[in-house]
């Protein structure tokens, strides 16, 4: 095999309560990418389609993360990398690990297999890094692994997937405005309080007990942030509406995606996350607000090869 066509998913970072830690995988958006073995050394982006981003391999994340993996193969040849964008840049959505993991995992797949999907993960978090200064794995992690992850540990790294129950579906609104991670990340404060850490770790908990339950309800309560949601919610415009409109709909929980601007919900079945999308598009036409609107169950696979 020389060349491969794949779908890389979009991600939904944090799920509310796991700053960092907590991310699940969507099906119904995501990029792709056609990626190409070449016997020249290194990596060459060459086609850019659906968003203006750079194309020299140092300042693309796909570039980075496939150097990452290329310094630890023994592969004495390069990668020819063509990224078809649907998920806009800055829309919280995962767009910047869509590219970093989509290229690991293509270009390991036509290796045969060396790296295993943690050590994938590691090479995925350079593009991270290259995006918002921060390694962090709670995007590129599902869109490897697929379904709901959880990042248990970044030193050493330790990456756990978390099953979920199948009518789980998302709702996502990104108001058409663009929130850079690295600017949402620098607002944020760098330390919590006790009480707000003990909120916190106990909705973590809530969550992950809830999806191996197959307990919506408690899904539902656990989908809380008191940490990040107060202080990014703000530039987020028409957040508190918004958010509880899609309550009142009916969907378990309600929160910012990954650093924002994009908004998801957690609803049990595909027909309550359709009506949350509906409450939310009336939200935003109601205020003035420009958005897109993604209904998706949770992708279990991850990134999938394309014919
Ligand atoms: N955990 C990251 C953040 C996700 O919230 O900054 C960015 O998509």
């Amino acid at each position: 095999m020389e060349t491969l066509k794949i779908f890389c998913p979009a991600t939904i970072a944090n799920v509310s309560c796991g700053f960092d830690v907590l991310g699940l995988a969507l099906d119904a958006v995501g990029d792709e990418m056609v990626v190409r073995k070449r016997s020249e050394k290194g990596i060459r982006i060459t086609k850019l389609e659906g968003q203006k981003l750079p194309m020299e391999t140092h300042l693309n994340v796909a570039g980075v993360a496939g150097l990452a993996l290329l310094e630890q193969s023994e592969y004495q040849g390069g990668f020819d990398i063509e990224i078809y964008k649907k998920i806009k840049a800055g829309s919280g959505i995962g767009s910047s690990a869509a590219s970093s993991a989509g290229a690991v995992w293509a270009m390991n797949t036509l290796l045969g297999n060396p790296f295993s999907t943690a050590k994938l993960v590691e090479f995925a978090m350079e593009g991270e890094r290259l995006a918002s200064g921060v390694a962090h794995a709670d995007n590129v992690a599902p869109a490897l692994f697929g379904g709901f992850t959880l990042v248990r540990s970044y030193h050493p790294l330790d990456i756990v997937q978390i099953p979920f129950p199948s009518e789980l579906f998302a709702t996502v609104i990104h108001p058409q405005i663009e929130v850079k991670t690295a600017d949402s990340r620098k607002i944020l404060k760098t330390n919590i309080s006790l009480q707000d850490g003990i909120k916190q770790w106990g909705n973590v908990g809530g969550l992950i007990a809830g999806l191996f339950l197959k307990d919506y309800a408690l899904i539902g309560r656990s989908l809380q942030d008191h940490i990040v949601e107060p202080i990014r919610s703000i530039l987020i415009p028409g957040f508190d509406d918004l958010k509880s409109g899609a309550l009142q709909t009916g969907a378990l929980g309600c929160g910012i995606s990954g650093s924002g601007p994009s908004i998801f919900a957690l609803s049990k079945g595909d027909e309550m996350a359709q009506n949350v999308g509906e409450s939310m598009k009336k939200t935003y036409r109601d205020i003035g607000v420009d958005y897109d609107v993604h209904v998706s169950k949770i992708n279990a696979e991850g990134i999938k090869i394309l014919d």
